[in-house]
């Protein structure tokens, strides 16, 4: 689909590059030519991605970082200043999220969320940003969701998090556009990975039968049409897009908004199993 040097040395930050989305998004830009830092919190898995990464030709740096804490976003940001010179492009990935009913929510199961998704997003934006205007040139990515705007039940963590992070794309790609710097954002529909799964999709109920004949599509996304599509849009081809949220959902939103509404169906006693589980899991 592209030129093969079309992200040719440009310098990449990916936040959980390290697994499901974020990997093979960091994979397509490293065949495309780009060199890499991929950071999350799991040292081990960081460090296994950022090998095989390595198979693309990238350089690639693996940093162990919770996007949560500003002092450790700053020492990725070190790291990849030190090893690259500067980060052309930051992908803000990251994420955590459950489906729950809301009034089975502690405040600290919002604030898990919200923390990785939202503030997490601003911690990462802030670090790299200040350099991309010392650069006086970059590009951010960040990954909503379609509910980002529609709203679902179910997760509201998630959803309310999203929300700020498009809000928060908007309005830098008006603040910082004088520093030649493009914000964009991608709201995936439903693409397999085993972490979204694990968490979103209860076993055993049929659920991802439904799940794709609510797509007008019939089917899931494939990774490389993602990393496509993030490619593109991260890429100096899309130079004068600035502010969008692109989506890719074989038209999932259009037919019935907010994925999770329809856990609607499921009896209170389940979620009270899924809780016990949970905890009993956590022990
Ligand atoms: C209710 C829950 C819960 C659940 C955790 N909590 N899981 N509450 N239902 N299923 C509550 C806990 O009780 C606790 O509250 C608080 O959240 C923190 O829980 P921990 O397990 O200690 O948190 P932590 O280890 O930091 O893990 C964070 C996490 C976890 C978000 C809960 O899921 C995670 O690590 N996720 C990372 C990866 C991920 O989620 N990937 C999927 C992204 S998919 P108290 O009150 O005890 O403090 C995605 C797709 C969107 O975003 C769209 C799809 C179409
Ligand atoms: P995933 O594999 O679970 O990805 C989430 C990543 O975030 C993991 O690599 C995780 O690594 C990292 N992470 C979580 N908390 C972190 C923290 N505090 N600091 C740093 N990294 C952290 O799930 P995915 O499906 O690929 O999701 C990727 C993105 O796509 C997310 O933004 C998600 O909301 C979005 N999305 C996915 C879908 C879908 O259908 N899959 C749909 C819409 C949107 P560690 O655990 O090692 O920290």
């Amino acid at each position: 689909m592209f030129k093969e040097d079309l992200l040719k040395n440009k310098v990449i930050l990916v936040t959980g590059g390290g697994t499901g989305l974020g990997k093979s998004m960091a994979t397509r830009f490293g065949e495309l030519g780009a060199n890499l830092i991929i950071g999350s919190r799991r040292a081990d898995v960081i460090a296994k991605a950022a090998q095989e990464l390595k198979q693309t030709g990238a350089e690639v740096l693996g940093v162990k970082c919770d996007v949560r804490q500003m002092d450790q976003v700053n020492e990725m940001v070190s790291a990849a200043l030190g090893k690259f010179g500067r980060i052309d492009i930051l992908l803000n990935n990251a994420a955590g999220n459950f489906i729950s009913p809301t009034e089975m929510l502690s405040p600290g199961g919002f604030k898990a969320v919200v923390d990785i998704v939202l503030v997490g997003t601003f911690n990462c934006t802030l670090a790299v940003g200040k350099e991309m205007i010392k650069q006086k040139n970059g590009s951010i990515l960040n990954i909503v969701t379609t509910y980002a705007w529609t709203g679902s039940g179910y997760v509201i963590p998630s959803a309310s998090a999203k929300a700020g992070v498009l809000a928060m794309t908007r309005s830098l790609a008006v603040e910082w556009a004088k520093y030649n710097i493009r914000s964009n954002a991608i709201a995936p529909g439903p693409f397999p990975t085993e972490g979204a799964w694990k968490r979103l999709v209860p076993p055993g109920l049929n659920i991802e039968k439904k799940m794709k004949n609510r797509v007008p599509l019939k089917r899931f996304g494939e990774h490389l049409e993602l990393a496509n599509l993030a490619s593109y849009l991260i890429s100096d081809q899309a130079g004068y897009i600035n502010g969008e949220v692109v989506t890719i959902d074989g038209g999932e939103w259009l037919k019935g908004a907010g994925q999770f509404n329809e856990l609607d169906k499921l009896p209170k006693v389940l979620w009270k199993t899924m809780q016990k589980l949970r905890k009993r899991s956590k022990k």
